[in-house]
């Protein structure tokens, strides 16, 4: 029998970039009309992974020609201060996105913080009306990395519709508004959806019957090649960091998935890194962009 090839990588990488020069057509059609899009990201503490992924989000929206408000606070904010941040960007005109990166210190309640951001503003899709809205199918801003596994999906020529999907966890971020996307009406949507957690019973059999497969777990190459079916779709949205000698910082990113084994039995797969990552921050700047699209049609300036 002829040895059978390995799975294709999807490229988070190349995806992004094809949405990205989307995005820098959309922008410079807006600055035509005097808008410029604004994204407010704010940052409390120092955790280390927070300040990676602030800056990237920073230097993102530099790369693409959105205005990028910084906001660094200490970790010993006060939630009232914050609060009070929150209302003044809520009442900026310049600032069409705002994201407030997680986690925050203990003493601050992460909810009442997210509750606080208008909703028009709110680019990460957390606001409960934005995920009342996604549960509806009404339009709204869809979070981010839930939304870039679907675009990747679809850009890589594996359209969920009609295809069973089964997603490994159900957290509010990744696992619960992926499947509400995945089974509305619609571009990205009408897949057959099954979610699994940690209460589960007999996970590798319902695994095993995916045709698209999509592991947020958050424990190292958890999804090993006998919970996977021959020729599935892999998408891999966990990021974890391992300890590995051969590298000099000691350590490596993998991902949910145990990807060489994996990747000798599906039909295309995403890498960690390189897969989903790029997909979240570009999917931030797609919905800065439509925030400022929005309100620009709003004002009464004419958009595209
Ligand atoms: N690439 C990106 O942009 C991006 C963005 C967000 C997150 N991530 C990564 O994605 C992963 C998941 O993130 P998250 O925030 O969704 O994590 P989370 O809030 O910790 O949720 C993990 C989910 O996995 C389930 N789970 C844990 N152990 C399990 C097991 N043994 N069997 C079956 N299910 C199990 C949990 O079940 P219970 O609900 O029953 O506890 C939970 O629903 C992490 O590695 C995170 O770093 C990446």
């Amino acid at each position: 029998m002829p040895a059978k090839r390995p799975a294709k990588i999807i490229s988070g990488p190349v995806v992004a970039e094809s949405i990205r020069a989307e995005l820098r057509d959309e922008i410079a059609a807006l600055a035509k009309k005097g808008i410029q899009p604004g994204l407010a990201v704010v940052l409390v503490g120092s955790d280390p992974a927070s300040e990676v992924y602030v800056r990237s989000k920073r230097k993102t929206c530099e790369e693409l020609g959105i205005a990028s408000f910084s906001h660094d606070l200490p970790a010993t904010c006060t939630e009232r201060k914050l609060l009070g941040l929150i209302a003044k960007l809520n009442a900026d005109a310049r600032v069409h996105g705002i994201l407030v990166q997680m986690p925050l210190p203990k003493h601050i309640d992460e909810q009442r913080v997210l509750n606080a951001i208008d909703p028009a503003k709110d680019v990460d899709g957390f606001h409960p009306v934005s995920v009342g809205k996604l549960l509806n199918g009404e339009p709204t801003f869809a979070s981010c990395t839930p939304a870039g596994c679907i675009e990747l999906l679809l850009r890589s020529g594996y359209d969920p519709a009609g295809k069973h999907v089964v997603i490994v966890g159900r957290s509010n971020i990744v696992g619960k508004p992926l499947a509400a996307m995945l089974m509305q009406k619609g571009r990205g949507g009408n897949a057959t959806v099954t979610v699994c957690h940690s209460r589960t019973k007999n996970l590798a059999a319902i695994t095993k019957q995916a045709d698209i497969l999509i592991a947020a777990i958050g424990v190292p190459q958890f999804i090993k090649a006998r919970m996977v079916k021959d020729g599935a779709v892999v998408i891999d949205v966990g990021v974890n960091r391992i300890a590995d000698a051969t590298k000099k910082s000691g350590t490596r990113l993998v991902g949910d998935v145990d990807f060489e084994p994996v990747r000798k039995k599906a039909k295309a797969i995403t890498p960690v890194p390189g897969g989903v990552g790029p997909m979240t921050i570009t999917m931030l700047m797609k919905n800065t962009v439509e925030a400022a699209r929005r309100t620009g049609a709003k004002s009464g300036k004419k958009t595209a």
